[in-house]
């Protein structure tokens, strides 16, 4: 018999290891497993964006907006800031981070919330042996949250059974927030492109509002345009296959009715729409294009002058393999760059998002786009803030004072 009878197959990771005594759960589907990560009618842990139904999606919408108004002023700002100052948060980032790690301190700061970090695993006993699990068990006798990045997909799903079990048992349990978890899901990226959207699509119609608004001009030029996400076409052009904000943003976006999504990457498995994601967005109704290029006629016109929204993305070259490295030189990859001739080709209102960083050397969106009114990413990046401001807020049960202050103060 062998001498690693009993022991995990050769070809397994440390990380898959770790997540074997989680597995049956994780396989389970989504439906199942939903409703253990919420506690009263409340997000408990925030792990997938499918969590987020469009009344929520509204909700947060609404108290993201609430608080960027009230921090505009000092009173407002003091009333935001004493609402979570008994509260303190783990930021525990073991994969690079900008804007998400910068943009949860700063919501954090906006609530009072004080933050500590744990970026670089080398700094902390894991290098002695400690396991992921023990160390997470650790933050959360310390902490109030969890907010973890991490390379390993699901990790931060198995965190939230980790901290139910220890709900069951009777022992201390903090909320867990996936800030990003392997090829996977990256649920809070989603919910500031979502937030984005909103905050662009408000185009009054005529009925919704009789007076005048600065959509006046794209509304006699678009009678059919509507208020909201719904009935629209959004374009996503790059690494689909391996870019989880494109997973996240796609399952939300597939909650709104009629909408069509395009996908526009290299005809490579690597780099294009996987099969999982695509049956997902089937069995939700949603009408799904495939093509190579942003310049590909769909119905006899090219896609990017029909796109109501345009998700731009980074060729995530970290995680090519040789095989893909090989293959990836017969591939013409100028067709996933934007320039000014392709933008001028959009709709006038159409936003552009990327969900950055942006790479420089590709150059998916060159700076010279940076001036175009329909160039939305650092918009949208700093809407991070406000939106997992909200979620916070929504996590911590503080969000209906927020509205009673903003109501009483600030609209009474
Ligand atoms: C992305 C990520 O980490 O998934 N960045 C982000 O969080 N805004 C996208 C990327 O790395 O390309």
């Amino acid at each position: 018999m062998a001498d690693n009878e009993g022991a995990p197959p050769p070809t397994t990771t440390q990380d898959e290891r770790d997540l074997l005594q989680y597995q049956s759960r994780i396989d389970r589907p989504l439906t199942l497993k939903v409703p253990e990560f919420s506690r009263d009618e409340r997000l408990r842990h925030v792990i997938f964006s499918r969590q987020f139904s469009v009344d929520l999606l509204e909700d947060l919408a609404g108290t993201a907006d609430k608080i960027r108004q009230l921090s505009k002023v000092r009173a407002g700002q003091d009333f935001l800031i004493g609402l979570l100052s008994h509260k303190r948060t783990m930021l525990y980032f073991t994969q690079p981070s900008t804007r998400t790690f910068l943009s949860f301190m700063a919501a954090c700061q906006i609530l009072g919330i004080t933050c500590n970090e744990v970026r670089d695993p080398s700094t902390s006993s894991e290098t002695k042996g400690e396991t992921r699990f023990d160390s997470i068990r650790m933050f959360s006798s310390y902490f109030d949250l969890i907010i973890m990045r991490s390379p390993v997909a699901r990790l931060a799903e198995a965190c939230a059974y980790l901290m139910n079990d220890l709900a069951a048992t009777g022992n201390r349990s903090v909320p867990i927030v996936n800030a990003g978890s392997g090829a996977d899901q990256h649920p809070t990226q989603a919910l500031l492109d979502i937030y984005t959207l909103q905050r662009t699509f408000q185009f009054a119609s005529p009925k919704d509002s009789p007076i005048g608004t600065r959509f006046d001009e794209i509304r006699r030029q678009f009678p059919q345009l509507t208020r909201g996400l719904a009935h629209k076409f959004y374009g996503f052009c790059g690494d689909i296959g391996r870019g989880r904000t494109v997973r996240s943003l796609a399952d939300l976006l597939a909650g709104y009715e009629g909408v069509t999504l395009a996908f526009v990457a290299p005809r490579h498995p690597t780099l294009s729409l996987g099969d999982d994601l695509r049956q997902r967005l089937l069995t939700c109704g949603v009408r799904i294009i495939e093509a190579e290029s942003l310049e590909e006629p769909i119905d006899g016109r090219p896609l990017i002058e029909q796109l109501d929204a345009l998700y731009m993305t980074r060729i995530q070259k970290e995680h090519n393999n040789p095989a893909d490295e090989a293959a990836f030189t017969a591939i013409d990859f100028s067709r996933y760059k934007l320039n000014r001739e392709l933008v001028s080709r959009m709709k006038c209102y159409a936003p552009i998002l990327h969900p950055f960083p942006r790479d420089q050397h590709f150059g998916e969106i060159p700076p010279e786009i940076d001036a175009d009114p329909r160039a939305m990413y650092f918009r949208q990046a700093r809407n991070g803030m406000w939106i997992r401001a909200a979620l916070l807020a929504h996590i911590f049960n503080v969000d209906h004072q927020i509205s009673r202050y903003f109501h009483e103060r600030f609209e009474g």
